[in-house]
């Protein structure tokens, strides 16, 4: 997308519920973020979410979701504005503290990103290892407590049974559920989730919404989760955020909302070609 300026005469901008961004777990204001040579990612974004709710991202291909789920855990800094995480304010967060938000932060990815020859339960360890010093080679490496911690959480998502299965020999539902485990091992407080059923069969896929559901409640967890099925963004979120070409179109509790009305999302921009 370049920075020319979005188009939003197809879609109505609605009114973001109000959150107040200062006690959000999370939250942008005016939030830019440009990639040189010319791509505006997200352009002036501001929303604030409420604690333990599930919000669900859409948007078109290169709309900007990931970036922004980017931006929440520093992997990219704002060209502008302000993204606050647990009262923190993420460009003024380094070193050791940068670290230690980001261990309250769990991320799942549509391709799992599990290491194929390690077994499901050293994958789920290795999620601890934003706490620990130096590398791991096997699951003896980790302290009894890590293996512990892993062994419960894989047992949350049905899986103990597998734990000494390599992952590469997981179906895909199965690695998409160790990569949630890996993800809930250092018992984040933010779980964001970009696509993490692009890869699945509808089947797999409700289950694995219908898990990340379970447990962000069980946990009161904050959820981000980018998607692009409108139905399973309606059915599993408790607010969708809409973004068109880097700007925000649609900030909304699901409650308030019809699939038509979500679906404008994705209404046609004039001289974007799509
Ligand atoms: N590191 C980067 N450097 C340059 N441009 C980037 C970078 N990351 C993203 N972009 C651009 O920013 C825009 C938004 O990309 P982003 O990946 O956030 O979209 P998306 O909504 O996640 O798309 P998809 O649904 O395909 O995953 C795109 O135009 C992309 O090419
Ligand atoms: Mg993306």
């Amino acid at each position: 997308m370049t920075s020319a300026t979005a188009n939003s005469d197809t879609g109505q901008r609605k009114a973001s519920p109000r959150i107040d961004p200062d006690s959000a777990p999370l939250s942008m204001q005016n939030v830019t973020k440009f990639f040189a040579p010319s791509t505006t990612a997200l352009d002036d974004v501001s929303f604030a979410v409420e604690e333990s709710s599930f919000t669900v991202l859409l948007g078109l291909s290169g709309s900007g979701k990931s970036t922004l789920l980017r931006l929440v855990n520093g992997l990219h800094l704002p060209t502008s504005g302000r993204v606050q995480v647990l009262g923190r304010d993420i460009s003024a967060t380094k070193g050791g503290a940068l670290r230690s938000l980001r261990r309250d932060i769990g991320m799942v990815f549509q391709q799992f990103h599990l290491v194929g020859s390690m077994t499901a339960l050293e994958n789920v360890c290795a999620g601890a290892l934003g706490s620990l010093r130096g590398p791991r080679f096997g699951l003896i490496s980790y302290p009894k407590s890590v293996r512990q911690s892993a062994l419960e959480q894989l047992e949350r998502v049905g899986l103990a049974d597998q734990r000494f299965q390599r992952a590469d020999t997981l179906s895909g539902g199965q690695q998409q559920r160790v990569a949630v485990a890996r993800a809930l091992v250092q018992r984040p407080r933010i779980l964001l989730a970009d696509e993490p059923v692009a890869s699945l069969d509808p089947e797999s896929a409700d289950q694995i919404m219908t898990l990340i559901s379970q447990i962000a409640k069980e946990d009161k967890l904050t959820v981000l989760c980018t998607l692009h099925q409108v139905n399973l963004a309606m059915e599993w979120g408790d607010r969708i955020i809409g973004l068109r070409q880097g700007q925000l179109v649609l900030d909304e509790l699901t409650a308030n909302l019809t699939t038509e009305e979500t679906m404008e999302i994705y209404a046609s921009v004039s001289g974007a070609g799509r």
